[in-house]
């Protein structure tokens, strides 16, 4: 059966791990077609708007989209059109896994396999209610959390540890300071968690989660949290496997769902080859779970860690001196 999924090449170094990624997945011949899209600054350069029609008529179309990441300027300008895609298309499930992988710049080689479940299109992330006063003096920030999106992740978190076979899910928030928002989002989660009795609950207050995390992160299985502690948390995560090279997400919702690498655009870098094309590797990975190939999934992972585990033709970043496409066609010899 052909699958069309949308392909969003990016910018900075999207579009060279994105060229890597598919070389890799045409090497698996999955029958997978592929309908290219723009979107953020290359969007605008070519069609004047940021998010064109036609990209959000090509992502509902297909249900699935593989995106590379997106620029969005700090401070001022334009806002985030990777926001703007979860919100449009109601991604609410941000699902991040972070694992140890061999030959990697990890402090813990073995120790880590955790999950993070980011709530997506709520909390103070999304910047709703953002504004400056006029003298410059005041920034106000509006931070809403709802019953109905907590219920909605924190059972996704719970229903992903039964589907998955993992043992324990852990609550992090600030309800202790943020009584009201970080508040809800842990009474529903308490409420949840006492209908999944078969899985282990736990709850964090997110500073502490971070130490721990450094500390000890082989106590952690899956992690809940809300949209700003998530983001912060998979990125935190990502450097204890040894950087954000080897991090993917999926942005999760009931009719759509987008595929990712965690990082952005690395503009340090782009241009140069330099950029590691696993993580968007493992996203790709990710989206073949998501179509209902996990045996094709479980291919490509195998043949990311041979290849890890040969150091062939690693990037910088994991101490090698290969490229993003060499890199690739390392693992696409050993698919
Ligand atoms: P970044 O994730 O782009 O880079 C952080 C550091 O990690 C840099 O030193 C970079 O060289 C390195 N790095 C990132 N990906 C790498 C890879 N695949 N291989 C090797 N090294 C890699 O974060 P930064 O610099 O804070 O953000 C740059 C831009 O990306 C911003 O405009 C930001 O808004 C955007 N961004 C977009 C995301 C998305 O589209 N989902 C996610 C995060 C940031």
């Amino acid at each position: 059966m052909t699958n069309t999924i949308t392909v969003i090449r990016g910018d900075g170094i999207g579009p060279e791990i994105m060229d890597a990624t598919l070389h890799v997945l045409d090497a698996m011949q999955l029958g997978l077609a592929y309908e290219f899209a723009d979107a953020g600054l290359v969007a605008l350069e070519k069609h004047g708007e940021l998010l064109p029609a036609a990209t959000m008529d090509s992502i509902r179309r297909n249900r699935v989209a593989l995106k590379s990441p997106l620029t969005t300027p700090v401070g001022e300008g334009f806002s985030s059109i990777n926001v703007e895609l979860r919100k449009r298309f109601d991604l609410y499930a941000n699902v991040r896994p972070a694992r140890s992988y061999p030959n990697t710049k990890s402090r813990f080689p073995d120790g880590v396999d955790l999950i993070t479940v980011r709530e997506n299109t709520e909390g103070a992330y999304i910047g709703e209610g953002q504004s400056l006063s006029e003298d410059g003096e005041t920034a106000l920030l509006t931070q809403k959390v709802t019953r109905r999106g907590s219920e909605r992740i924190v059972r996704y978190a719970f229903d992903l540890a039964r589907r998955t076979g993992r043992k324990k899910v852990t609550v992090v928030h600030k309800a202790n300071i943020l009584k009201s928002t970080s508040g809800l989002f842990l009474k529903v989660a308490r409420e949840v968690a006492a209908q999944y009795p078969d899985i282990q609950c736990n709850e964090l207050i997110v500073d502490n989660c971070c130490m721990q995390l450094v500390m000890r992160p082989e106590q952690f299985d899956i992690i809940v949290t809300t949209n700003l502690f998530g983001d912060i948390i998979s990125d935190l995560c990502a450097g204890l496997v040894g950087g954000l090279g080897l991090a993917p997400g999926a942005n999760i919702g009931t009719d759509a769902a987008i595929f990712e690498a965690v990082h952005g655009t690395a503009p340090d870098i782009a241009g140069q080859g330099k950029a590691d094309p696993c993580a968007l590797l493992l996203g790709a990975a990710q989206m073949l779970d998501h179509l209902g190939q996990p045996e094709q999934a479980t291919r490509l992972r195998a043949a990311i860690v041979a290849t890890l585990e040969a150091k062939d033709s690693l990037t910088p970043d994991l101490g090698g001196s290969g490229n993003t496409m060499s890199f690739a066609k390392a693992i696409a010899t050993r698919l």
